[in-house]
């Protein structure tokens, strides 16, 4: 396993809210092995101890489950590089904080900061065994993530490569194929005659919480649907792979994308949803409009709700729409995948029942939970129909996605990362969708933080489920 880690972007929001909180879990596991010590490098011209409290800041604030012995081992073994990307030398010097050996170069960035942040590790000579993880998006459009595959193949193999997503560490994004493989009564029914369709949704309460230089130029569909939804869906319409080696699994994800139709056209009009929140109430608290958030460019007309609905055509799930939607400064969070099936036949009652309801099965993230909704004979008539949920939680997760997939990259094992074709893959399916609202193809819609939505756009308002 790796020792040395070398994180750039060590001073936003990504290291201290998600990195540093699961490489602290990791330690009190005794999940990382004896010596492990991180550089974070990042530009501000900070002094090691100055970066060591603002982390142990971070730690409170974010980490308050690990225990202070273990944010204390973890705080003590950092170090800190002022680091500037493009120059090489800068970079170098901040490997070298780190010895001779094999480092896992974290690259916590915008996208914009990766090809020259590649160049100069690549000339940075690291020792052999060393990774790089870059974060999503990985690049832009598929163009730039075919320039920035192109670049890093030219100094690195495929397999020192971790493109990160950390959907893929999420517990119950793992337990969709233990549920489907795992159980008889899922598989057959998991398919075009039984589905009639797939809400993917990542609703959150979360606003832009100071993120605007990442997000106002990236929007929801590319912070949310490029990269974690669709990893979501490929779970969800793979075939079973051969074995859960890296090159099955990604094999099966890759034939996944390379059947879902990117939505050209009059499509990505029909077929998507795109909006921005206005200033409300989330939770108690005032939310400014998104175009009032500090370092947000208006003209830039950056989404903050994407809907796009998919199909993948093959011959388990042609003519099943896919909804992939996510949203910020929402009234409340949801995180699910919602499988609905189609309606079961109400002949087994005669003609004088009711229709049944369609069977739904929800798989909720964050909290991780899972419900089957079903239909059984009410308490009185035996011809009235009563609507009961299955539901299960599962425990929390332990390690934290962030930690599963820091485990992965240092270990050296590719499952949990997205290989290089289906990183391209994955932007030829929204590349149209994004043309289209580039070109106002699609009206920007607004809605009030707090609200569900755009009025008329909540899938599960406009058809009326459970909720
Ligand atoms: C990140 C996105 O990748 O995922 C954020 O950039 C989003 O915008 C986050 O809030 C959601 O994941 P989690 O695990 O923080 O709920």
């Amino acid at each position: 396993m790796i020792r040395r880690m070398l994180v750039f972007g060590a001073t936003g929001d990504l290291f201290g809210r998600y990195l540093a909180p699961a490489l602290a879990g990791l330690i009190e596991a005794g999940q990382l092995p004896d010596g492990f010590a991180v550089t974070g490098a990042a530009r501000k011209d900070l002094d090691p101890a100055a970066f060591r409290d603002s982390v142990a800041e971070d730690l409170a604030r974010y980490a308050p489950e690990v225990s202070e012995e273990a944010r204390t081992k973890f705080v003590e073994g950092l170090d800190y590089a002022p680091t500037d990307v493009t120059d090489d030398g800068d970079v170098a010097r901040a490997a070298r904080t780190l010895g001779e050996e094999p480092i896992l170069a974290y690259l916590a960035l915008p996208p914009g900061l990766f090809p020259d942040t590649v160049r100069s590790l690549a000339g940075a000579g690291l020792a052999e065994g060393s990774r790089l993880v870059l974060e999503k998006p990985f690049g832009q459009d598929l163009q730039s993530a075919r320039e920035l595959n192109a670049l890093l193949h030219e100094s690195f193999p495929e397999s020192a490569v971790f493109r990160a997503d950390h959907f893929l560490g999420e517990q119950t994004v793992q337990n969709v194929l233990g549920l489907r493989f795992a159980n008889r009564v899922f598989e057959p029914v998991w398919n075009r005659e039984h589905v009639e369709r797939v809400e993917i949704v990542w609703d959150e309460t979360l606003a832009l919480e100071g993120r605007a230089g990442y997000y106002d130029s990236a929007g929801a569909l590319k912070d949310m649907v490029q990269s974690h939804l669709l990893q979501l869906l490929a779970l969800v319409a793979m075939e079973p792979p051969a074995t859960l080696g890296e090159q099955d699994f990604r094999d099966r994800k890759v034939e996944v994308f390379r059947n879902v139709k990117a939505p050209a056209g009059p499509e990505a009009e029909k077929k998507t949803v795109r909006a921005r929140y206005t200033a409300g109430e989330v939770e108690g608290s005032e939310v400014p409009a998104y175009v009032e958030e500090e370092g947000v460019e208006p003209e830039r007309s950056t989404e903050t709700f994407a809907e796009v609905t998919l199909e993948v055509e093959n011959q388990r799930w042609s003519g099943v729409p896919f909804t992939l939607r996510s949203g910020k400064a929402l009234g409340r969070d949801r995180r699910e995948i919602s499988v609905h099936f189609r309606p079961a036949e109400r002949l087994a009652f005669g003609r004088n029942t009711e229709d049944p309801e369609p069977n739904i099965l929800r798989l909720g993230m964050d909290p991780d939970t899972m419900s089957l909704d079903i239909n059984v004979n009410g308490p009185g008539d035996l011809f009235t129909l009563e609507r009961v949920g299955l539901d299960a939680e599962l425990a929390p997760q332990r390690p934290s996605e962030y930690g599963r997939l820091l485990l992965a990259a240092l270990g050296g094992g590719s499952m949990l990362s997205i290989r290089g074709d289906e990183a391209e893959e994955c932007w030829r399916i929204v590349e149209p969708v994004l043309r289209a609202w580039r070109e106002d193809a699609v009206p920007l819609l607004e809605y009030p933080a707090g609200s569900d939505g755009p009025a008329g756009k909540d899938p599960q308002q406009k058809r009326g489920d459970r909720t």
